[in-house]
């Protein structure tokens, strides 16, 4: 707990361009929590460089997520936003816990599995202990709730797994967290091949719209997006292409999918696509003024940054003091 409210926990990796589908599955639903919880976004930097990162380009990625972030309407000041890797507490706790995790458990993550398929140029040894650091990320913040969607639902079990077995040794030191399975944000498919999910690794760039996407390219995207036989505009299981443009178009007005069902009968792909397109710039265009303006006030961004790394490190600190303690490491004299 702090200030009487449970504590909540995300990140998003600054690999990539953020898509559509993180937005509307995951950072739009962010916004709000701060109300009912103490929340923790990262910018996961350290997970990062488990894949090669062209320093420069890394470097300007990651603040312009942290920027995107407070574009896309998180509140610099209710919440703690802030980079993974000035806070080194993250780093060393990373390392006691990975004094308690045992390989086995590791060889089982999926994750690890697919990337180091993925990358088996580079199968390294932060990509097998990834887990291990997203544990400390987690428990670092004393959190309870950590929403995660299924692809990292493992990781939040191994956290627990390994909080568990830290508290069963030393006593109670980590608050166990569980899942936060809030309101749903929208489940966004590639517009290319709606049996996947819209992903920021994919390589076809039609699949996905992303969240910097000028206006003239998500209206050449949408319009390109694979639909369904027959012409009905229907939210259907056997409609994956149209009812994927259906659930976009229905969390970027904030319709119903019933409404806009409604709004589209005995209308053709004609008139449907360039609406979605246009719900989608709706969203997309103030969140690029927004995020220009922040950028582009540098003294404001690196204020805004001071001040939640303090706040990360002040509360990492805390408990990295704790854990310090009971492992039995000697006291740093001040
Ligand atoms: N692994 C997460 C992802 O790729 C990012 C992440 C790192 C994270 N540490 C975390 C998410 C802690 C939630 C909590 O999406």
């Amino acid at each position: 707990m702090i200030n009487d409210k449970k504590v909540l926990y995300s990140g998003m990796q600054a690999t990539g361009n953020l898509t559509l589908g993180n937005y509307l599955g995951a950072l739009k639903n962010w916004v709000s929590l701060n109300e009912e919880y103490e929340c923790f976004f990262g910018v996961m930097d350290l997970h990062s460089i488990t894949i090669r990162q062209e320093p420069a380009s890394f470097r300007k990625r990651a603040r312009n997520l942290l920027a995107l972030y407070i574009a896309a309407g998180l509140d610099p000041v209710k919440n703690c936003i802030y980079f993974q890797s000035h806070v080194s507490a993250h780093a060393e706790l990373n390392w006691i816990l990975g004094c308690f995790t045992y390989m086995g458990e590791l060889n089982r993550m999926t994750q690890f599995k697919d990337k180091a398929a993925k990358h088996s140029d580079n199968i390294n040894a932060g990509l097998y202990t990834y887990p291990v650091l997203m544990a400390a990320d987690i428990l670092l913040y004393q959190s309870d709730y950590v929403p995660v969607g299924r692809d990292q639902q493992q990781h939040l079990e191994i956290t627990r797994d390994i909080a568990q077995r830290f508290n069963a040794i030393y006593g109670d030191v980590f608050t166990i967290p569980e899942g936060y399975y809030g309101k749903r944000g929208a489940k966004v498919m590639s517009l290319q091949d709606p049996s996947k999910k819209m992903s920021k690794s994919d390589e076809n760039p039609n699949g996905s719209i992303y969240l910097m996407d000028d206006a003239d390219t998500v209206v050449r995207k949408c319009k390109r997006a694979v639909t369904d036989s027959g012409s009905e505009i229907r939210y259907s299981e056997d409609k994956p292409g149209v009812s994927n443009l259906l659930e976009i178009y229905s969390a970027c007005t904030g319709k119903s999918i019933e409404e806009a069902e409604k709004e589209f009968d005995g209308k053709g792909y004609g008139e449907f696509k360039p609406a979605v397109a246009e719900a989608v710039n709706a969203i997309l265009e103030p969140m690029h003024k927004e995020f220009e303006r922040i950028l582009q006030d540098k003294g404001y961004l690196d204020s805004i940054i001071k001040e939640n790394d303090e706040k990360a490190r002040y509360f990492a600190n805390k408990t990295l003091r704790k854990v310090r303690k009971k492992v039995g490491f000697t006291d740093i004299p001040r």
